[in-house]
């Protein structure tokens, strides 16, 4: 369960000093996916912030934030019995789309998703790696009451918890496996 996750979490992503530049410590989790073990207890642990007490999946869709939020957003959709649906990075979406942008430290970022993808009604789920400013997760949240959804909550891998992301979001559950 999620101790299992926590504990894979804590010995399979590195730290890496000065990536991609000086003074960012940045968080690989490529050691974790490349663990069978570790990555079936990581998804475990996100997909239960899309079910009942039961166990019995609430959510009509799964969300992920490109690009580290699909590896873990579609098997967490296989594992809940529901879609998978991507929110890209400007200009990658093919058909029509719905855009947010926000701000950036330095500058600004525009997020989309396919009008289509979410159906008015649908509870949506939306699973990332990292919960920092909130700024990805505000505008993916957004992007689905955009399409008439509703964000049931968010699950993440880590939360920076001195970025206070969470405030970002509004009322939202935010569920993470690990705080640094
Ligand atoms: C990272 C991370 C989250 C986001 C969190 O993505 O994967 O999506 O930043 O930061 P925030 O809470 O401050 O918005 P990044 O933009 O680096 O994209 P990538 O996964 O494509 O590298």
């Amino acid at each position: 369960g999620a101790a299992a996750a926590r504990a894979a979490l804590e010995s399979l992503v590195v730290d890496v000093p000065d990536f991609p530049e000086p003074g960012i410590v940045f968080k690989d989790i490529t050691p974790l996916l490349a663990d069978h073990t570790a990555f079936t207890a990581v998804i475990t642990a996100l997909a239960a912030v899309g079910r009942d007490e039961s166990g019995a999946p609430v959510v009509d869709k799964v969300v992920g934030m490109e690009a580290r939020g699909f590896i873990l957003a579609a098997p967490v959709a296989l594992a809940l019995g529901t879609g998978f649906v991507p929110v890209r990075k400007a200009g990658k979406l093919p058909r029509g789309t719905h855009a947010v942008s926000y701000a950036l430290e330095y500058g600004e970022a525009t997020l989309e998703l396919h009008r289509d993808a979410i159906a008015p009604g649908d509870r949506v789920l939306m699973v990332d790696d990292v919960l920092a400013t909130g700024g990805t997760a505000r505008a993916t949240r957004e992007l689905i009451e955009s399409c008439g959804g509703t964000a049931h909550g968010l699950a993440v891998l880590m939360e920076l918890g001195v970025l206070a992301g969470r405030d970002a979001i509004g009322d939202l559950p935010v569920a993470t496996l690990m705080t640094v």
